[in-house]
C-alpha cells in the first residue's frame, strides 16, 4: 500500500498568498545532464493576507540547493530548513530579496514536468506545479510576477535559446557557450514560464493587428520538420484574426512562437508568447496528416493562442478554478471551428466527444463538478468535465444572454479582471452584470457533478388544439453528493407540422405568436408543464435542438417519427441525432436478439440519404455513421461486450449488402480530384467516401477489396491511405501484412506517421489483437518513455477497442495494469490517464467486474506509487 496516504486539498481551505512574488530573475547554465538555476525573488508580505508567523514556505521538488541568500547575505542552514517538497526560511522581513542556486537533471526528468529533454533540445512544461521542479518558488496561480531569465548554453548543440516576452540582449561566452536574455513585461503565474533550447529552426510570418501593430510569427521545428508548418502557421494567422472580430481581443506582445516538441505529456501549453506543442499538433503534411489531424492542429493552435486573453492574462485563483480558462478556451476553439469550417458538423462531433468522455466520467467514481472542491493530484483533474462540460457551461450562458448581451459580458471580463487571478464566480458575476439577470440558479452547474437526464413526455389534444410537455429533470448522485438540486438550463425545441416544416410555436397565456422555429424554453424546476396552443395537427417533436444543454434526453417516440425527424428536421443537429437513436435502437434490438430483422424502412431512409445530391457531404458521413461500440454499451444496464459487436458487424454487413450499388456509386462520385485541400467540402468527400468504403468491405464484396487495394497503393493523402490501412488490417490475412509492412518501410522515419501504424493494429477488433499489441511493445521503435508511442498503442488498445480489451479472459485488464505499473515511476501523469480504463468496472458483467477490481487492486497493492495513480485508483475502489 501507499506509504502514507496522500491527503486531499479542498476548495473551502483557499488562503490568499502570505507573500506576493513582484520580480523574478532567473539564470539557467543549460545541459541536460545537470543545469544550475539562480533565481532571485523579490517579495513582499501580502497586504490581504489573513495570517502570518514571520516565515515563507516556498514549494520545491527534487531540487539540489547550492547556496540561498536573503537581501545579498548567504543563510546559514539554521536559517532555513529544506524538505522533500518545501524550502521554509525562518524570520523574514515584510520585503525581501531572496536568491537561490539549485541544480536539476533535465536529462533525467521522465515524467516530462519541470526542465526536461526531448530528443536533442530541452524544454519546459510547468503547469499545473511544474515550475516547483525548476526553482524554489510560491508555485501557485494567484503570485503573478514579471520574469526575466538569462539562457546560458553551448552553442552548438542549442543554437536557439527560448523564453516569455521580447529578447532583450544576447552575446558570446569564450567557452562555446552564448547567452541570451528574455523579459516578459506581463506579470504572469508560474505555470506560464517556459523556456526551450536546440538546434531547430523557425517558419517565419507576420502578422498585422487590428490597431495596426506588427507581430513577428515563428514555429520553431527541428530542420527536417520545416516542410510541415505551413497549415499550423495558416491556423495561427486565421485564429489571431477570429479573436479580434468575434471577441475584440489583440495580441498584446511583439513576437509570438510556437515550439513542436516530440514528448509531450498533452496537447499544448499556452506559456506566455512561448506556446510549446506537442508536435502531433504542430506538424501536418497531406501525406502525413489526416484530415482529423489537419483539425486537430487548427483548434489547438487556435485554443493555445486564445488562452493569451482566457489564462494568461486574466489567469485562474486557484486550480479549482481550472475551468475559468479551460471551459471557456475551449468554447472560444468549438466556436472557432464553426465559424472557419462547419458549424452543423463541428457541433456533432463536439457533442460526440461530450457524450463518449464526459457523460462516462459523470457516470464514474471519478465524477466531479466544474469546479471540484477537492483534489489529491491536480493533474488527474484536466477531465472532460473541467474542458467539454465547462464549453458547454459557458455556451449555456452565451445562448441564455444571446450574442449582443454575451459580447458585452465577456467584453466587461476582460475589462474587470485583466492582470487578475480570478473564480468561475468572478465570471458568471461578469454575465449577470451585464445582463441583469439572476444566474444564481445556474451556478449549479459549477458545483453539481453528475449528467442531468430529461424526461420529456408529450401529448396532443385535438378538441383543444394543445400540445402540451411534461418536462421532468434528474440527476442521480454521484461521489459525495448523494442529493441534486434541479438546474436551470435552456430548452431548445421545435414542433413539425405534417409537411415536415416547423410550426409557429405559442405558448398557451402568450398574446402573439412566435415565427415558426424553434423556441427556448428555460427549465428550473424538477418538473414542469408547457402547453403549446393554436396547432392544427399533432406535431412531431423536435427536442433539445442544437443539444442546447449537456443532458441526457429521454422521450416517447417511434421509429416512424425518428425517420420524419431525419428527414425533415430544419435542426442539423436533430437531424443526426435522430438517425443515432433509430440506429442505436436497432442495434440494440439486435444485441437482444440476434435474429431480429431490420426495416425495410431503414433501408430506404439510407438510401434516399445516399443518393441526396444536395445534401452536405460532412454532414451526411455524420448520419450515416453507426453510434461507436462503447458509446452503445453505455446504453445498457450491463455493457455486453460480445453481443454489441456482434450486431454493429451485422448492421454494417448488411448495409454494405443491400445498398451495394449506392455505396459503390458514392465511392466512386467522391474520388479525389486535384491536389489535396483541407476544406470542409473536400473533407466531407473524403468521409463520405471512407464511410462507404467501409461497409462494402464489411459485406466482403470483391470490388472493393480491389479498390481498397488500389487506394492504400495510390492515395496520395494520408486520410485515404489510413483509411483503406483500417479497412485492409480488420479485415486481415496476407493483403493486411502486406499493407503493414510496406506502410513501415515507407514511413519509419516519421514518427508522427509511425504512431498511426502503432495504433491501426492496436485497435483492431480481430481475435489476436492483443497478442499483436504485446509483440508490438517489444519492438524497436516502442518505447515507455515516449507518451505519444504510449498513447498510440497502450491507450488506443485499452480505450478504443471495447471488443479486445474487455474480453472476457481479463487479459486485457492485466495488459492494462501491468503497463499502469511500469509506467507510474517513469510517467505518473501518463500512467494514472490509463487507470482510468478501468474504473467504470460497475458498468460490466459480475465476471468482468471481479477481474477489474483485481487488477486496481493489484495496482494499489504497489508500495510507492504516485499520489496520481492513487488518487484514480483508490477512489474507482471506494465510492459507493
Ligand atoms: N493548459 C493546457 C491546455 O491548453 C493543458 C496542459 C498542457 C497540461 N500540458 C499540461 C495540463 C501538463 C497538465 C499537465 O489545455
Ligand atoms: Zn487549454
Amino acid at each position: 500500500m501507499y506509504r502514507e496516504t496522500p491527503h486531499p486539498i479542498f476548495l473551502h481551505d483557499y488562503q490568499p498568498p502570505e507573500f506576493l512574488i513582484d520580480r523574478v530573475d532567473l539564470a539557467f547554465e543549460l545541459d541536460p545532464e545537470q543545469t544550475m538555476v539562480t533565481a532571485r525573488l523579490e517579495l513582499r508580505r501580502n497586504p490581504a493576507a489573513t495570517r502570518g508567523d514571520g516565515t515563507v514556505c516556498l514549494h520545491g521538488e527534487q531540487l539540489e540547493l547550492e547556496w540561498i541568500a536573503l537581501d545579498g547575505h548567504p543563510l546559514n542552514p539554521v536559517d532555513y530548513r529544506v524538505e522533500r517538497e518545501s524550502l521554509t526560511v525562518q524570520r523574514v522581513p515584510d520585503r525581501f530579496v531572496l536568491e537561490t542556486q539549485v541544480r536539476i537533471h533535465p536529462a533525467h526528468n521522465t515524467a516530462l514536468e519541470g526542465l526536461y529533454q526531448s530528443g536533442d533540445m530541452l524544454c519546459t512544461q510547468c503547469e499545473a506545479e511544474g515550475f516547483r521542479r525548476i526553482t524554489y518558488f510560491l508555485d501557485r496561480p494567484d503570485v503573478m510576477a514579471r520574469y526575466s531569465a538569462t539562457l546560458i548554453a553551448d552553442k552548438t548543440r542549442f543554437p536557439v535559446l527560448l523564453s516569455n516576452g521580447n529578447r532583450v540582449a544576447s552575446d558570446d561566452l569564450d567557452d562555446g557557450r552564448h547567452r541570451v536574455r528574455w523579459e516578459d513585461p506581463f506579470p504572469k503565474p508560474s505555470y506560464l514560464f517556459a523556456l526551450v533550447a536546440g538546434d531547430l529552426r523557425a517558419v517565419e510570418d507576420s502578422f498585422t493587428t487590428a490597431s495596426g501593430r506588427e507581430v513577428a510569427l515563428q514555429i520553431f521545428v527541428e530542420p527536417h520538420n520545416l516542410d510541415k508548418c505551413d497549415h499550423a502557421m495558416r491556423s495561427l494567422k486565421k485564429a489571431m484574426r477570429w479573436d479580434e472580430e468575434r471577441f475584440g481581443r489583440e495580441y498584446d506582445l511583439d513576437i509570438f512562437m510556437i515550439v513542436a516538441v516530440s514528448h509531450f505529456n498533452m496537447g499544448a501549453m499556452e506559456n506566455k508568447g512561448l506556446n510549446i506543442f506537442n508536435d502531433k499538433f504542430v506538424l501536418a503534411r497531406p501525406d502525413t496528416a489526416t484530415d482529423v489531424d489537419f483539425d486537430g492542429i487548427e483548434s489547438v493552435i487556435a485554443h493555445e493562442y486564445f488562452h493569451n486573453w482566457t489564462g494568461n492574462r486574466i489567469t485562474c485563483r486557484d486550480w479549482f478554478q481550472l475551468s475559468l480558462k479551460e471551459g471557456f478556451t475551449v468554447y472560444r476553439d468549438q466556436e472557432f471551428t464553426a465559424d472557419v469550417a462547419s458549424r452543423g458538423v463541428k457541433r456533432i462531433s463536439d457533442v460526440r466527444v461530450l457524450r463518449s468522455h464526459q457523460f462516462t466520467e459523470d457516470a464514474s467514481p471519478m465524477a466531479h463538478p466544474v469546479r471540484p472542491d477537492s483534489y489529491i493530484e491536480i493533474n488527474n483533474f484536466y477531465t472532460a468535465t473541467v474542458y467539454q462540460k465547462g464549453a458547454e457551461v459557458v455556451r449555456m450562458q452565451a445562448n441564455l444572454l444571446g450574442p449582443e448581451v454575451f459580447r458585452r459580458a465577456t467584453d466587461l471580463y476582460f475589462a474587470r479582471h485583466d492582470g487578475q487571478a480570478v473564480t468561475t464566480d468572478d465570471f458568471v458575476r461578469c454575465m449577470e452584470d451585464a445582463s441583469g439577470r439572476d444566474l444564481s440558479q445556474f451556478r449549479r452547474w459549477y458545483e453539481q457533478a453528475g449528467t442531468p437526464e430529461l424526461h420529456i413526455q408529450t401529448s396532443y389534444d385535438e378538441a383543444t388544439r394543445t400540445c402540451s410537455l411534461i418536462v421532468r429533470q434528474h440527476t442521480e448522485p454521484t461521489p459525495g453528493q448523494p442529493v441534486k438540486a434541479p438546474f436551470h438550463l435552456p430548452l431548445a425545441i421545435g414542433l413539425l407540422g405534417p409537411d415536415g416544416r416547423d410550426l409557429p410555436l405559442r405558448l398557451a397565456g402568450a398574446s402573439s405568436p412566435d415565427a415558426p422555429g424553434t423556441h427556448v424554453l428555460e427549465l428550473r424546476q424538477a418538473v414542469e408543464t408547457f402547453h403549446f396552443v393554436d396547432l392544427p395537427a399533432r406535431p412531431v417533436p423536435s427536442l433539445l435542438r442544437g443539444f442546447s444543454a449537456p443532458v441526457k434526453l429521454s422521450f416517447d417516440c417511434t421509429d416512424d417519427d425518428l425517420l420524419f425527424l431525419m428527414a425533415h428536421d430544419s435542426d442539423g443537429f436533430n437531424r443526426w441525432d435522430a438517425a443515432q437513436t433509430l440506429m442505436q435502437r436497432l442495434l440494440l434490438n439486435l444485441v437482444e436478439d440476434a435474429e431480429a430483422g431490420i426495416p425495410e424502412s431503414f433501408f430506404d431512409a439510407f438510401r434516399r440519404a445516399l443518393r441526396d445530391e444536395a445534401s452536405d457531404r460532412a454532414l451526411l458521413a455524420e448520419v450515416l455513421t453507426l453510434p461507436a461500440e462503447s458509446y452503445l454499451g453505455e446504453q445498457m444496464a450491463v455493457v455486453d461486450v460480445d453481443g454489441i459487436h456482434r450486431a454493429r458487424t451485422t448492421l454494417t454487413r448488411l448495409i454494405g449488402e443491400r445498398l451495394r450499388d449506392d455505396l459503390l456509386a458514392v465511392y466512386r462520385d467522391n474520388g479525389e480530384s486535384g491536389p489535396y485541400a483541407f476544406t470542409p467540402e473536400a473533407v466531407g468527400r473524403r468521409a463520405l467516401k471512407n464511410l462507404a468504403l467501409g461497409y462494402l468491405m464489411q459485406a466482403e464484396d470483391a470490388e472493393a477489396l480491389a479498390r481498397c487495394q488500389a487506394q492504400f497503393a495510390g492515395a496520395h493523402n494520408m486520410t485515404d491511405v489510413m483509411a483503406a490501412l483500417r479497412l485492409l488490417v480488420d479485415r486481415g490475412g496476407l493483403e493486411s501484412r502486406q499493407a503493414l509492412d510496406e506502410f513501415y518501410r515507407r514511413w519509419s522515419g516519421e514518427s508522427l506517421v509511425l504512431d498511426k501504424w502503432f495504433s491501426v493494429q492496436a485497435t483492431s477488433p480481430r481475435e489476436e489483437t492483443l497478442t499483436q499489441v504485446i509483440q508490438l511493445m517489444r519492438h524497436p521503435d516502442f518505447s515507455l518513455g515516449h507518451p505519444n508511442r504510449v498513447r498510440s498503442l497502450v491507450s488506443a488498445f485499452c480505450n478504443l477497442n471495447q471488443v479486445r480489451f474487455h474480453a472476457a479472459d481479463g487479459a486485457g485488464y492485466r495488459f492494462l495494469a501491468d503497463r499502469v505499473l511500469e509506467l507510474d515511476p517513469l510517467n505518473p501523469l501518463i500512467a494514472s490517464r490509463l487507470v482510468k480504463s478501468l474504473i467504470r468496472w460497475r458498468r460490466f458483467d459480475p465476471g468482468r467486474q471481479a477481474l477489474m477490481r483485481a487488477e486496481i487492486a493489484r495496482i494499489l497493492e504497489r508500495e510507492d506509487i504516485s499520489k496520481d495513480v492513487f488518487e484514480v485508483a483508490s477512489k474507482a475502489l471506494d465510492a459507493g
